[in-house]
C-alpha cells in the first residue's frame, strides 16, 4: 500500500515509518523542514516538505495513497509540563493540524486514516479493567484538542472511508520522557506520579511502531493499544533495575502531586488497561515489557 505519515521524524513516527517498510509499504513521511528529510530516508521512507496547517499542501502530498497515519503530537519533557504556555503547540496540533489532516485525506481520495490518540483521557479507574466503551474523562476543556481530533477523525469515516484511532497506553524506551525518567532515577530524585499500588500501562516504541501496521487491518473504531499492565511500584522497580540505581524510581510526595495540575494529572490517574479488542482483531502482540533487560536502549 502507498502510506502517508504526518510527524514522521518523531519518536512515534520514526517507529512507525520503519515498521510499515519492513511490511513492504511504500511509505511517503511528512517533515516541516530539511532536517526531517534525513530521519525519515533513514528509517526507509520518501520525505516530502509540507506544512500540517494547510488543507491545500496537505491534499497535494496524500493524493495517491491508500493510507494516512497521524502521529503528530509535541509533548513537554518532565515538569516542564506544567508551565502555563508548555502545551500551546501539542494543542495546535491536535486541534488544528489533525483536523487539516482528517480534512486533506478525504479531499485526496485517501481511503484510510489511522489517527495516534491516548489513553490518558480515559478516568481513574482503580483495578477494574479499562476497555473501549468506558466514557472518557474529557470535560476539561484542556482535553478540547484530543476531543476535536478524535471527531475530525470520526468524521473522515464516512462515505465507505475507514478511520482508526488508537488509544496508544504510555510510551516508554528509548525517547526524551523516559530518558528523563531513569536519569532521575539514577540521581535519587522524585519522578513519579499517582500511588504504587495505582495500575500503569506501557507501550515500547517498537510496539508502537508495529501496532500501526496492524491498525492496517482493523475495521473502523476506537482501540486500546498496550502491555500488560502493572502497578506503578512495579513500573518504579522496573525503571530502577534499568537505570542500574541504587534502588525503585521515587514517587513525588502527595503534596508536590496536588499542585501538577490538569495536565499531568492523567498521570496520576490508575488505569489498567486492556488491548484485547485490538489483539484479537489484528493479531498483535506486545513484543516488549518493562522487565525486558535493555529496552532503554531499543
Ligand atoms: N502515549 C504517550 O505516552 C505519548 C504520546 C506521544 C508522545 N509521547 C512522548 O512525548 C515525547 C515527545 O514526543 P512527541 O511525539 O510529542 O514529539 P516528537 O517526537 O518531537 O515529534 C514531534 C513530531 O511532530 C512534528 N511537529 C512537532 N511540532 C510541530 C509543529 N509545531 N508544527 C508542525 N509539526 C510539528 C515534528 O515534525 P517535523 O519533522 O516537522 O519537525 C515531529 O515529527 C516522547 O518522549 C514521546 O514518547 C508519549
Amino acid at each position: 500500500m502507498r502510506i502517508a505519515v504526518t510527524g514522521a521524524t518523531g519518536v512515534l513516527g520514526q517507529e512507525a515509518v520503519e515498521a510499515l517498510v519492513a511490511a513492504g509499504h511504500e511509505v511517503t513521511g511528512v517533515t516541516r523542514r530539511d532536517r526531517g528529510v534525513p530521519v525519515i530516508e533513514g528509517r526507509g521512507g520518501t520525505a516530502v516538505i509540507a506544512d500540517v496547517f494547510d488543507s491545500n499542501d496537505l491534499a497535494r502530498t496524500f493524493r495517491g495513497h491508500d493510507v494516512v497515519i497521524n502521529t503528530l503530537a509535541k509533548v513537554p519533557v518532565g515538569m516542564a509540563a506544567m508551565r502555563p504556555l508548555a502545551w500551546r503547540e501539542d494543542d495546535r496540533l491536535h486541534a488544528e493540524a489533525s483536523v487539516a489532516i482528517a480534512q486533506a485525506a478525504a479531499t485526496a481520495g485517501v481511503r484510510r486514516l489511522i489517527q495516534e490518540s491516548s489513553a490518558y483521557l480515559y478516568p481513574d479507574n482503580g483495578s477494574d479493567w479499562i476497555g473501549e466503551d468506558l466514557a472518557l474523562a474529557v470535560r476539561n476543556q484542556a482535553f478540547r484538542p484530543r476531543v476535536r481530533e478524535m471527531r475530525a477523525a470520526v468524521d473522515f469515516a464516512t462515505s465507505g472511508r475507514s478511520a482508526v484511532i488508537l488509544r496508544l497506553a504510555q510510551l516508554f524506551g528509548r525517547d526524551p520522557h523516559t530518558t528523563h525518567a531513569l536519569k532521575a532515577t539514577r540521581e535519587g530524585d522524585p519522578i513519579l506520579l499517582g500511588r504504587p499500588d495505582g495500575y500503569i500501562t506501557l507501550l515500547h516504541h517498537t510496539d508502537a511502531g508495529r501496532a500501526f501496521v496492524a491498525a492496517l487491518r482493523a475495521g473502523s473504531g476506537f482501540y486500546n493499544v498496550g502491555g500488560e499492565p502493572i502497578t506503578r511500584a512495579r513500573w518504579a522497580k522496573d525503571l530502577g533495575i534499568e537505570a542500574k540505581a541504587k534502588g525503585p524510581a521515587k514517587f513525588y510526595p502527595e503534596i508536590t502531586q496536588a499542585l501538577v495540575g490538569t495536565r499531568l494529572d492523567v498521570q496520576r490517574r490508575s488505569q489498567r488497561i486492556s488491548s484485547v479488542r485490538f489483539m484479537s482483531e489484528t493479531g498483535w502482540w506486545p513484543t516488549i515489557g518493562p522487565s525486558t533487560p535493555g529496552w532503554s536502549r531499543r
